[in-house]
């Protein structure tokens, strides 16, 4: 990954850029990386802010031969990878399904997830994540729920350095992806969940219901225990997870 970069002092969302890169058939593992978005985007028609030099604001392109069906363990497993680089960096991450880093209780990164297919065949992926990195102030709107490493640890972080230690895990995280070599991260994925154990309300559209979060399935869904004894799996799509 991160072979070819293309790289903005100032774009709309990296994740855009990155589409018309994979529709322009890009090579697998191409990034698009900026020091700020003026419109980054995040899940659920919601935006990212995205501060110029304080965060990490990147897109993967990858293109996986797989079905529609595998892509959301995907996002589960590029989560492990962000995690995985940040533990390195003594920072102690949880992931919150579906997809967001939170530490200490409090978002650090998000991650966008967008794909293109045909008949079931996966076109491209691209993955799109924002990391608060140094961070000095989160405006007062999100103060309550987000936060960056700097605010968390103390410590400032040379974001290129980073970003390339993010990229190595993703990377060796991906690789056995393809392979179908899977499981283990899975299981790696639940050990640092912040959602399971949890009570939690699933907001799917206009859909909504509450229950326990007792499991991530293989597949990437999530696993929820209602009341009375039913269970109903999440798929990531759509689907907001709230505390209760
Ligand atoms: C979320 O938590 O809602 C996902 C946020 C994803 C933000 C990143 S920043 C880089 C990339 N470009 C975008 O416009 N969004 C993603």
């Amino acid at each position: 990954l991160g072979r070819e970069i293309v790289y903005y002092d100032s774009i709309g969302s990296t994740n855009e850029v990155a589409k018309g890169l994979a529709i322009g058939n890009c090579d697998e593992g191409t990034i698009v990386v900026a020091e700020e978005q003026v419109s980054g985007r995040g899940r659920i028609s919601r935006g990212w802010y995205s501060p110029k030099f304080e965060g990490i604001y990147c897109s993967i392109i990858l293109k996986p031969s797989v079905p529609i069906s595998e892509i959301p363990k995907l996002t589960q497993l590029i989560g492990l990878g962000i995690a995985r680089a940040l533990q390195k960096r003594g920072i102690n991450p949880l992931i919150k399904w579906p997809n967001d880093i939170v530490v200490n209780g409090k978002k650090v990164c998000g991650i966008l997830t967008e794909m293109a297919a045909e008949m079931d065949a996966v076109h491209y992926v691209i993955t799109g994540f924002g990391l608060n990195v140094n961070n000095r102030r989160i405006p007062g709107e999100i103060s309550s729920i987000a936060t960056s490493l700097y605010l968390e640890s103390g410590e400032e972080f040379y974001r290129p350095e980073l970003l390339a230690s993010i990229l190595k895990e993703i990377e060796i995280i991906y690789t056995a992806y393809k392979g179908g070599d899977y499981n283990g991260f899975i299981s790696e994925v639940k050990s640092m969940s912040a959602t399971i154990g949890r009570k939690v309300r699933v907001i799917n559209g206009r859909m909504e219901y509450t229950g326990t979060a007792v499991d991530i399935l293989p597949s990437g869904a999530l696993l929820i225990e209602h009341d009375d004894g039913e269970l109903t799996e999440a798929q990531a799509g759509d689907v907001s997870v709230r505390g209760v």
